[in-house]
């Protein structure tokens, strides 16, 4: 004989599993909160009235128009400049978005700009403006191609540093490539305003996308697998021009923590890494949907109890019947 009891239970089981992945997708959407980070975060008029920034050091040949641009390098020969945040990130997952322009009057142009986050600050160097032998990661727009062949320039590439390896300079970066893509029309100062923007989750990726065919049109560049940046990495920007000259100008900067929401009681993976933060001020939302979880889990515990006593009860009656016969 089917008992009526048990079968109830397995449909509230039932019932809580399947409404359960429903919740998690839910979650799941909501679950990154952009903060912006304005020790990380630029834009006109750069400097307060001391002339100096807040947030960034600048130095060598950078120049500042307050109500325009950084410029890295002037479009003369042999300029070198670098600009750097005065703290290193704190954040273990983040987008930075950047608007920037290179631009020259001749006919060549070089060498390119970088996007850095390294243990090293302010440190000139023969990378783009920057030190080589660095520690961690250089996004490189890279306009002049020395020899890469069937490669098509402006050429945006990553690498990863580790204090021990060089900068291919010989192969235009080609040995130290970690992920890239060519972008042609990423230079220039057509009326579509260029942008790079940079998506690190330290547990699964960095993705780089680029803007500069048309204005809110986003090309991938590249993903690459996960890695993880040193534990003290400085936001940087630098720029070079040896024979060949441009203008490398920096627009804006706008940078945010993706903060994992962390109170939903799963454990997935992007949450192992944000773990060690500050917990995020809490918006009463997430709150409903625990309370709500913990409300279906007590009903199907009582179900469970419930069943438990009835079929205790009927087992006793049960044999005590059987005893009487
Ligand atoms: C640094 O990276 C290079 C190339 O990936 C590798 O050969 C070398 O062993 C690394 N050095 C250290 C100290 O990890």
């Amino acid at each position: 004989m089917i008992q009526p009891w048990p079968a109830l239970l397995l449909c509230l089981l039932l019932g809580y599993v399947g409404v359960h992945p429903a919740v998690q997708a839910d979650v799941e959407r909501a679950a990154v909160r952009q903060i912006p980070l304005r020790s990380h975060s630029l834009s006109s008029p750069f400097l307060d009235s001391d002339m100096q920034s807040r947030y960034f050091e600048f130095g060598e040949d950078t120049i500042v128009r307050a109500d325009q641009y950084i410029r890295l390098t002037s479009d003369r020969q042999a300029q070198s400049g670098w600009l750097f945040s005065r703290m290193p990130m704190t954040a273990t997952n983040w987008m930075m978005e950047i608007e920037f322009k290179i631009h020259g009057l001749g006919h060549l142009h070089g060498d390119g700009m970088a996007i850095w986050l390294t243990e090293e600050r302010a440190k000139p160097g023969k990378v783009f403006g920057h030190t080589d032998n660095f520690n961690g990661l250089g996004i490189f727009i890279d306009t002049y191609k020395n020899s890469r062949p069937g490669v098509v320039f402006p050429y945006v590439m990553a690498m990863l540093g580790n204090s021990s390896v060089s900068y291919d300079q010989d192969h235009d970066g080609k040995d130290n490539e970690m992920a890239g893509c060519s972008a042609r029309g990423i230079r220039g100062t057509d009326t579509v305003p260029k942008k790079i923007r940079m998506t690190y989750y330290q547990d699964t990726s960095l993705k780089v996308e680029l803007q500069y065919k048309a204005e809110n049109e986003w090309t991938e560049c590249f993903e690459t697998e996960a890695f993880k940046l040193p534990q003290t990495a400085y936001l940087g920007f630098s720029a070079h021009t040896g024979e060949l000259t441009d203008n490398h100008d920096i627009i804006s900067v706008n940078s945010y923590n993706l903060h994992m929401r962390q109170n939903t009681g799963s454990s997935r993976s992007s949450d192992r890494g944000s773990k060690a933060q500050a917990k995020p001020y809490n918006p009463g939302g997430d709150k409903e949907r625990g309370s709500w979880r913990w409300f279906l889990l007590k009903i199907v515990l009582f179900a469970i109890v419930v069943v438990g006593g009835y079929v205790g009860y009927t087992m006793y009656r049960a044999s005590n019947r059987g005893s009487r016969f």
